[in-house]
């Protein structure tokens, strides 16, 4: 037996028992005629003493260990003088009697500690030992917990979890696909799903009225801080169910982890807002609701004053900042500079600070005068303190660089604090996205999702007005989950894809599986899925879903440990019936 209890383990009531440990060696401090090891593992860290008066040649031996060697120590459990209250073990440690070495360890390219001195770069390549670490470790220890809570759930309520295949044809989630070249079939390929979402349907067709899966997806999209190119979802599907239905189901699901896990209680059925009014509000779908600088629109007190950017832009949008109107001349244009950056993309800020003593301060005092000014911060509800932040221009533009600047003074004045969790559901989609480029139709959740019935009839006349079966979930901002009432009408099903721009034959040779489906008895149907590793980094307090994916890829879609992805040989290639063009330099 290598051990006889973990590093976590041992207390004040173990004294004098003879235990084995196992585990790395964290640190060692040598004292003169004592020894003191921190020996590691999962559960915890214990303290080793090695005493040079009782065993000169242990002591030796264990002044020679170094970081990370991997070590079998078999002793007896003191109580310690000196305690660490710190630690569950901190009471006690143990006086060494015998010490195997089990592996040795290089020195490790960086620290093994909470806070670690590798960079990002690093810690990827030696992921196994960046995986070594307590945060890491707490964070994997959370998603096991969860998948174990969700699966509970589903199986609490009649659910079947059901494996869908990997190896298929493209899914439509509105990224590109990952494929995978046939051996046997030659020069075609596979497409990885980017979601189960044909085959859910499918199942419900055959009359499996609730499905879940906890599975990978797979996109091939430009990635950030919470995107993968392979996510997992927490993948579900009902037969019979109205929209209603469905977010009372999963609400539940959401509800049920939040009590299990953070033990949170959300008595209040989650809030619902439209995603017209998320837009007018927010300015994004996925609304931070725990704070308010709710979007204001100026234009009927800002326009035909002369002041030529805001009288030529479609809309003037302010977001009132409470408390900011100290901030320094140096300060409001960093914030100008901010939204210049190409990655929000306005044009440039108007502040007005409204002074504790009531007066006013613009970066537009030459066109506007305080009669006109007080009528802005009434409309904004500002009180005396505050500071107002403008931006003008096209409407949409607008509300989404002003989302963002949003969110970027709710972190400044600590208003997004990650142990609050505000979820918010945002329904009733528009059906359709126009490419304005393109002139041409993209669906806004995916092609199966149904129209609104009271909106069918525009779907001829008016596409973009119609609005869908469509719902996510939002929580602190981040979009957890999404789905929908699905189309299950061959007829339906064939207009959508004739306005997403697909010929008929188009159509068949894609979906035609899904459309002859929906002939033989398919019944309604719909369902939601949600990001699991988003969920888990949120329920962890954090933003970088990668923190929770055992090994994820970095930004560039690589995985620096194994060096993937990698060139094919030429045997692999031939037998493949792939030819490469070789690659300019
Ligand atoms: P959707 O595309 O909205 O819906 O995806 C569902 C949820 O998956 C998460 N997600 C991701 N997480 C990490 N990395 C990614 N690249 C990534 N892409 C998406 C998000 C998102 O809300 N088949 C439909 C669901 C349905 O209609 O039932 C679908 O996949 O949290």
């Amino acid at each position: 037996m290598y051990r006889t209890h973990n590093n976590g383990e041992l207390r004040i009531k173990n004294i004098d028992q003879k235990v084995k440990l196992c585990g790395w060696i964290q640190k060692s401090r040598d004292l003169g005629g004592m020894t003191f090891i921190d020996l590691r593992d999962r559960y915890g860290i214990t303290q080793l003493a090695f005493n040079e008066e009782l065993n000169k040649s242990l002591s030796e031996k264990a002044r020679n260990l170094n970081r990370e060697w991997v070590v079998e120590i078999e002793g007896i459990v003191r109580e310690r003088s000196n305690k660490n209250h710190k630690i569950n073990t901190g009471e006690i440690e143990i006086e060494a009697e015998k010490l195997t070495i089990l592996n040795k360890s290089k020195t490790p390219p960086f620290t093994i500690e909470d806070e670690t001195d590798g960079g990002e770069e690093l810690r990827m390549k030696y992921r196994f030992l960046d995986l070594r670490r307590r945060p890491l470790q707490k964070n994997l220890a959370l998603r096991s917990e969860m998948s174990i809570e969700i699966r509970n759930f589903f199986h609490q309520n009649s659910f079947l979890e059901i494996e869908t295949p990997y190896l298929i044809k493209s899914t439509p989630e509105g990224a590109r696909d990952f494929v995978v070249p046939s051996r046997m079939n030659k020069q075609q390929f596979y497409a990885l799903p980017q979601s189960p979402q044909t085959f859910k349907q499918l199942l419900m067709v055959s009359g499996y009225d609730r499905y879940f899966q906890i599975v990978k997806c797979f996109r091939d999209e430009d990635l950030r801080s919470d995107r993968q190119p392979e996510f997992t979802q927490i993948d579900c599907e009902m037969a019979f169910v109205n929209q209603q239905e469905v977010l009372e189901t999963f609400e539940g699901l959401i509800k049920f982890l939040f009590k299990k896990i953070l033990n949170i209680e959300f008595q209040d059925p989650f809030p619902i807002i439209s995603y017209d009014e998320a837009i007018e509000k927010y300015g994004s779908d996925k609304p931070d609701i725990r704070f308010e600088m709710e979007l204001t629109y100026l234009d009927d007190l800002a326009k035909g004053k002369g002041f030529k950017v805001f009288d030529e832009s479609e809309s003037v949008v302010a977001i009132n900042v409470p408390g900011c109107a100290e901030y320094s001349r140096k300060k409001l244009d960093e914030l100008s500079d901010w939204v210049k950056r190409p990655q929000i993309g306005a044009k440039g800020l108007v502040y007005l600070k409204y002074n504790l003593d009531q007066t006013f301060k613009s970066s537009v005092d030459k066109f506007y005068d305080s009669s006109s000014l007080i009528k802005w911060v009434n409309k904004c509800n500002s009180k005396p303190g505050d500071l107002i932040l403008i931006l003008s221009g096209k409407k949409s533009s607008v509300q989404t660089q002003l989302n963002e600047l949003r969110l970027l003074m709710g972190s400044r004045l600590g208003l997004r604090d990650s142990k609050i969790f505000k979820p918010i559901w945002v329904v009733d989609f528009p059906l359709l996205e126009k490419d304005e480029t393109t002139n041409s139709f993209h669906a806004m959740h995916h092609p199966f999702t149904s129209p609104k019935k009271s909106d069918l009839e525009m779907l001829e006349t008016n596409p973009e007005k119609v609005r869908a079966n469509a719902y996510d979930l939002a929580i602190n901002g981040v979009e957890v989950g999404g789905g929908s009432i699905r189309i299950h009408d061959r007829n339906i099903q064939e207009k959508m894809f004739e306005i997403l721009g697909f010929s008929k034959k188009e159509a068949e040779a894609q979906f035609g599986f899904l459309m002859s489906a929906f002939e033989y008895g398919a019944p309604p149907h719909g369902g939601i899925a949600f990001g699991f590793d988003r969920l888990c980094a949120l329920f962890g307090g954090k933003d970088n879903i990668r923190d929770f994916i055992a090994f994820p890829k970095n930004n560039s879609g690589r995985d620096t440990m194994i060096d993937a992805p990698s060139h094919l040989d030429k045997q692999q290639t031939e037998e493949l019936g792939i030819e490469l063009p070789k690659l300019k330099d």
